[in-house]
C-alpha cells in the first residue's frame, strides 16, 4: 500500500522491514484515544482558522464513522500502514477525500503517539485504581472477620511473637494504600498534554494547545516541545508502580502458598481458586498465588526493559521509543487480572484459627512477654533477656514450653517470678498488651480499621476526579 510519507522514496519498503517496523499489531488498542485526539486537534485547527469549519466537520464526521467501524469489526488494520495513526488517517482520506489530508497540519506522529499513550494510560489508571480499591476492601474485610484470630508472627520465618491474623492482613492493606498513592502520582505525571510539539520544535501555525488540553481533560500542557515528544517518564512511573504492587502481591502469594501447605495448614483456598494435578489425585495447588508471584518477574522485566531502552537515547523522538508499548500494555493486563483474581481468592479463603492458636500455644512466642514481665518488676531488660533465655533453654531440655514450668522451676532463674507470671505470658495477654500505636493489640487494631476506612474514603474522592 502507498505510504503516507512516500514522496521522497523511489523504492517500496522491503516486506521484512515493513513487518519489523510496524506497530499496528499492538498499538491498535489505542484507536479510541487516537480518534479522540484527532477530533480535538481538528476542532482546534478550525477554531484557530487554520482549516475551515466545514473541513473540520467533514474530518470529525469521518473519524466518528471510523470509530463505529472499528467497534463493529469493519476495519482491517494493515501492516503496510505501520501504525494506528496512519491506518486511521489513510481510511479517513479514502472516505472523505483529500480534505482528510488536512488533519495532519501542525502535527506529527511523534506528538500524536505521545498524546494517545497519555490518554490511554489515564483511562487505564482509573480502571486499575478501582480494582486496587476492591482488593484493599477484600483485605480489610478479611481482617475484620479475624479480629481475634491469633497466629504466630515471624521473623526469619522463625516464630517470633503472637499477633492477630487481622494485624498481619492489615500490613498488606497499608502496603496497598501506598500503591494507591503511587498510582495517583502516576496519574498526575500522565496528566500533561503533549500535542502541538509536532515533530519536536513546535509549529509555524497559530495553534491553541490549552484548548486541546481542555477538550481532552488534561490539567496541564508540556512546557517544552522537545520534552513533550521525548518523555516516557509517565510510562516508567507506571511500570515502577506496577512492579512495587506486584512485589507486594508476590510476598502475600508466598505466604499463602506456605500457609496452605499441609505443614502449615493455616488457610485453605477455595476449590474454585485452586487447581489439581494430572497425576496425583490428592493434590490441590495454589496456582493463582503462584502465578501472581511468577508474573511479578515479568512486570519487573518490563520496567527494566523500558529503563534500558530509554537510557541511551538522544533527544528527541527515536524509533526505539516504539518499544514502550508492548511492555506497558502487558503490564496493564497483568496488573488488572492479578488484582481481580486476588480479591476473589481472598474472599473465599478459609482461615484455620484453631490450628494457628494451637501452634502458637506450643512454642516460645511468649518469651519476650516473660522478659517484659521481669522488666516491669525492676530488672534491666538485658538481664531479663538472659534470665528468659536460660528458662527457654531449660524448657527445651525438659521438653516443655514456658507456661508449663512450675513457679519453683522459674525461680531458679530469678526470684522476681511470682504467681502472676502465668497470666502475663498467656497468649491472649501477649496480644492484648501490645497496645502501642500501630501494635497488634485488639484496641490498636480497631483504631487501624478506622484509619483504613478513612483512607478508602479519600481514595474514592481521588478516583472521581480521574
Ligand atoms: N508507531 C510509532 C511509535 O509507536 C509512532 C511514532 C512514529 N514516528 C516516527 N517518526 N516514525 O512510536
Amino acid at each position: 500500500m502507498a505510504k503516507l510519507w512516500g514522496g521522497r522514496f523511489t523504492k517500496n519498503t522491503d516486506v521484512v522491514v515493513e513487518e519489523f517496523t510496524s506497530s499496528i499489531a499492538f498499538d491498535q488498542r489505542m484507536y479510541r484515544e487516537d480518534i479522540a485526539g484527532s477530533i480535538a486537534h481538528a476542532t482546534m485547527l478550525a477554531k484557530c482558522g487554520i482549516i475551515a469549519d466545514n473541513e473540520a466537520q467533514a474530518i470529525i464526521t469521518g473519524l466518528q464513522k471510523i470509530l463505529a467501524d472499528i467497534e463493529a469489526g469493519n476495519f482491517t488494520f494493515e501492516v503496510s500502514l505501520e501504525d494506528i495513526h496512519m491506518n486511521i488517517e489513510k481510511r479517513l482520506t479514502e472516505q472523505i477525500g483529500p480534505v482528510g489530508g488536512k488533519l495532519h497540519t501542525a502535527r506529527s506522529r511523534n506528538d500524536q503517539v505521545a498524546l494517545d499513550t497519555h490518554l490511554y494510560i489515564k483511562r487505564e489508571i482509573k480502571d486499575i485504581a478501582g480494582r486496587l480499591m476492591a482488593l484493599q476492601q477484600a483485605v480489610l474485610e478479611l481482617a475484620e472477620q479475624n479480629r481475634t484470630t491469633i497466629m504466630p508472627g515471624y521473623t526469619h520465618l522463625q516464630r517470633a511473637q503472637p499477633i492477630t491474623f487481622a494485624h498481619h492482613m492489615m500490613a498488606y492493606f497499608y502496603m496497598l494504600s501506598r500503591d494507591f498513592r503511587r498510582l495517583d502520582g502516576v496519574w498526575q505525571g500522565a496528566d500533561i498534554m503533549p500535542l502541538g510539539a509536532a515533530a519536536l520544535a513546535g509549529t509555524t501555525f497559530p495553534i491553541d494547545r490549552q484548548f486541546v488540553a481542555q477538550q481532552l481533560n488534561f490539567g496541564r500542557v508540556y512546557e517544552n516541545s522537545i520534552d513533550a515528544v521525548s518523555d516516557r517518564d509517565y510510562i516508567l512511573e507506571f511500570l515502577s508502580f506496577a512492579s512495587i504492587l506486584m512485589m507486594h502481591l508476590s510476598r502475600l502469594s508466598e505466604e499463602i502458598i506456605l500457609w496452605s501447605s499441609t505443614e502449615f495448614n493455616f488457610v485453605e483456598l477455595d476449590d474454585a481458586h485452586s487447581t489439581g494435578s494430572s497425576i496425583m489425585p490428592q493434590k490441590k495447588n495454589p496456582d493463582v498465588a503462584e502465578l501472581v508471584r511468577g508474573k511479578t518477574g515479568r512486570v519487573i522485566g518490563h520496567l527494566m526493559a523500558m529503563l534500558t531502552v530509554a537510557k541511551g537515547l538522544p533527544l528527541a523522538y527515536n524509533k526505539d521509543l516504539q518499544e514502550d508499548k508492548e511492555g506497558l500494555f502487558d503490564t496493564i493486563d497483568t496488573v488488572k487480572f492479578s488484582l481481580t483474581v486476588y480479591a476473589s481468592m481472598l474472599k473465599s479463603m478459609k482461615v484455620n484459627g484453631q490450628r494457628m492458636l494451637e501452634v502458637v500455644s506450643n512454642d516460645f512466642s511468649n518469651a519476650t512477654d516473660m522478659a517484659d514481665y521481669l522488666v516491669k518488676k525492676g530488672l534491666p531488660f538485658r538481664q531479663a533477656h538472659e534470665v528468659v533465655g536460660k528458662s527457654v533453654r531449660y524448657s527445651i531440655d525438659q521438653d516443655k514450653v514456658l507456661a508449663e514450668l512450675t513457679l519453683a522451676e522459674l525461680q531458679q532463674f530469678s526470684p522476681l517470678f511470682a504467681a502472676d507470671i502465668l497470666e502475663a505470658i498467656s497468649i491472649d495477654s501477649c496480644v492484648k498488651n501490645r497496645n502501642s500505636y500501630g501494635g497488634t493489640s485488639y484496641s490498636a487494631q480497631e483504631q487501624s480499621f478506622v484509619t483504613a476506612r478513612a483512607i478508602l474514603a479519600q481514595q474514592s474522592e481521588k478516583i472521581i476526579k480521574y
